[in-house]
């Protein structure tokens, strides 16, 4: 059971392009939750319900097969190539120009792998993905999943969305429409808790990796809507519509400051006036976790989110405080804050 027809319209509709920020015009292809979403620059492929909005040479080519009707080809291709990411087989070939040679370099890589997914093909019911997927995933991935939700980290956030919880759903009955936004949101396990606090609202969980989406469409669960897109780029939501943005543990991974700061602009642009903002787990310059990626300082971070209005809480503090047992994973801040003051206009 996936996304039932009126959330997939109400997701559609909400969404814009990230690239032209033009509205999608949704064609819908038989079997396994697929099709194809146009827009005036690009066709993007939709597997398993699970929404691209990324620009690249295999996406193009998974939006061939879907035309073909080749929907599990579609489907292996992209759970491939997400595995020759990790494996750096796809930035080898991106590195030269793309050319016969490495077009024919991926095809063949494509290939062979395609032929193992065959065979597995041939082991298990017809069309049961998640066997597939089950047999296709690591130990390590499925660790991850299995040990997510009892991490310190996951006991912090979740505590602290509980406490503000009130606070974000104030301005909203029950029978209201409520939006939330998971940024880099890994497979969703925010995405899930909200989801489950929150049952009716429309939950986007939004990551660079499609194996990611279908770990949390798996495990995690199905009702929330997957997204895979690069968050350098425009945020694929149109103005003033979301009534939650949350971030855990992401905001470090942006390519460069330049690039967090159009985020920030990109956030204030979807949220609708008096929504909350929550991040988890920013990473702090000086702290434990040695500032991985592009890490800021507590003041730095409160002067780039101050038009939100933030409160920032030491998350290694709140741990000693509430949980003297659990080991805390390194120096973290999570930053609270509302969109104070009017609707954006364009
Ligand atoms: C440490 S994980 C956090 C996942 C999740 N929010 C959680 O707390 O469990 C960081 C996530 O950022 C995603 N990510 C990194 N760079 C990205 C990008 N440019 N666009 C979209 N997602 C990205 C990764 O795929 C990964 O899932
Ligand atoms: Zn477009």
């Amino acid at each position: 059971m996936g996304i039932n027809n009126r959330k997939k319209k109400e997701v559609f509709g909400i969404m814009f392009c990230p690239h032209c920020k033009g509205d999608f015009v949704y064609e819908r292809m038989n079997g396994l939750s697929s099709g194809i979403l146009r827009c005036s620059c690009y066709e993007y492929p939709i597997l398993d319900d699970v929404i691209f909005l990324i620009k690249r040479e295999d996406i193009l080519h998974t939006v061939n097969l879907i035309k073909q009707g080749k929907i599990f080809d579609a489907w292996t291709l992209q759970v491939e190539v997400g595995f020759s990411y990790t494996h750096r087989i796809i930035n080898r070939i991106k590195k030269y120009n793309w050319n016969f040679g490495s077009s024919l370099m991926m095809w063949l890589v494509i290939f062979l792998k395609r032929n193992r997914a065959r065979k597995l093909r041939s082991l298990l019911p017809k069309g049961n993905l998640k066997n597939i997927f089950d047999f296709l995933s690591t130990k390590k991935w499925g660790s991850y999943v299995m040990k997510r939700e009892k991490s310190a980290s996951f006991i912090i956030g979740k505590t602290i969305l509980k406490e503000n919880m009130p606070n974000i759903t104030k301005n909203k009955t029950i029978a209201e429409k409520f939006i939330v936004f998971d940024h880099m949101s890994g497979p969703g396990i925010y995405a899930k808790y909200i989801q489950e606090e929150i049952p009716n609202a429309t939950v986007i969980a939004a990551d660079q990796s499609f194996l990611n989406a279908l770990l949390g469409k798996y495990f995690f669960s199905n009702k929330v809507v997957y997204v895979c897109f690069d968050a350098n780029d425009a945020i694929p939501i149109k103005n003033n519509m979301l009534d939650l943005f949350i971030n855990s543990d992401g905001f470090h991974y942006l390519k460069n400051k330049k690039n967090q700061e159009y985020c920030k602009n990109e956030i204030q642009r979807i949220m609708m006036s008096n929504s909350k903002i929550i991040f988890l787990h920013l990473h702090v310059k000086s702290g434990k976790n040695k500032g991985e990626g592009i890490a800021r300082s507590k003041e730095e971070y409160k002067s780039l989110f101050n038009d939100f209005y933030p409160t920032i809480i030491d998350e290694q503090s709140e741990i000693n405080k509430k949980y003297k047992h659990i080991e805390s994973e390194g120096c973290s801040l999570s930053l609270i804050g509302e969109k104070i003051g009017e609707n954006f206009t364009s």
